[in-house]
């Protein structure tokens, strides 16, 4: 099948280290297939740096099939690009008209420092998962764990939550740098389902705290985290752990937890 090559100006932003100064560098990318991915795109634009002999994009990829949560990018000012509900790595450049100009940055948000160009730090967000903690009843083997019968809500509501890669994009997107989305995520997929009810009330308190301690801010509603995440993750779980936390500040009055 032949294709017509498109070409394209890259405004990447570069940036040394987490102290140093960044700013945004054009960059022209030549032939590039309609059907490659962005990634894809971005490794071409380093091959020919390196042939040059200039200093490679740094950028964060991993699966490249749209469930690591790695591929951290903000395209013309939308975290993961123009497409909804598509991850970085599974976006094509056939969205892109040939001649655009793309800018690129990293996730933009006070807890994700700069680690080089397109990188940001986000272990913010597995200290916020460590705080939650473990499910301490024995589930047993994968038969055994069938015993235990859910209900078809129950079950597609855990499973919807459990499908939050991590990314970021909620974060990146809310003008408050927010992390309600992505806790309220993995807060749900083990709240939600028996398994997970022994330890609600201390794992809903403990991962908002260490959500706070990290510097995320606050949730006012905005719905942009909503409207950014790749994986549909909705507004309904931060409504539901706003509810498991006032029933958890209830029965902490002891401060037990906190
Ligand atoms: S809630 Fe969505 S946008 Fe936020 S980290 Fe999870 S998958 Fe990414
Ligand atoms: S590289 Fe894994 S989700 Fe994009």
């Amino acid at each position: 099948m032949s294709h017509e090559g498109r070409n394209y100006t890259l405004r990447i932003w570069r940036q040394k280290n987490r102290t140093s100064p960044g700013k945004l560098v054009d960059y022209k990318v030549t032939d590039v297939s309609p059907g490659s991915s962005f990634l894809e795109m971005l490794d071409m634009l380093n091959e020919q740096l390196v042939a040059r002999g200039e200093d490679v994009i740094a950028f964060d990829n991993d699966c490249r099939e749209g469930i690591c949560g790695m591929c951290s990018l903000t395209i013309d000012g939308i975290p993961h690009g123009p497409e909804r509900r598509t991850t970085v790595c599974q976006l094509h450049m056939r969205k892109f008209a040939d001649g655009a100009v793309i800018t690129i940055e990293p996730f933009r948000a006070k807890p994700f420092p700069i680690v080089k160009d397109l990188i940001v730090d986000r272990t913010a967000f597995d200290r916020i998962i460590q705080a939650g903690g473990f499910v301490s009843i024995r589930t047993g083997g994968v038969p055994d764990a069938n015993i235990i019968a859910i209900g078809k809500q129950t079950a597609d509501v855990a499973m919807d939550a459990a499908s939050c890669i991590g990314c970021g994009a909620c974060v990146a997107a809310c003008k408050n740098s927010s992390a309600m989305l992505f806790t309220s995520a993995k807060a749900s997929q083990l709240n939600r389902l028996p398994q997970g009810k022994p330890e609600k009330d201390r794992r809903t308190l403990l991962m908002i705290s260490q959500m706070d301690k990290e510097g995320f801010g606050s949730c006012t509603n905005y719905g942009e985290c909503q409207a950014a995440c790749p994986k549909g993750i909705t507004l309904d779980h931060i409504a539901r752990m706003h509810r498991d936390y006032a029933v958890a500040s209830f029965k902490d009055v002891f401060g037990k937890v906190l």
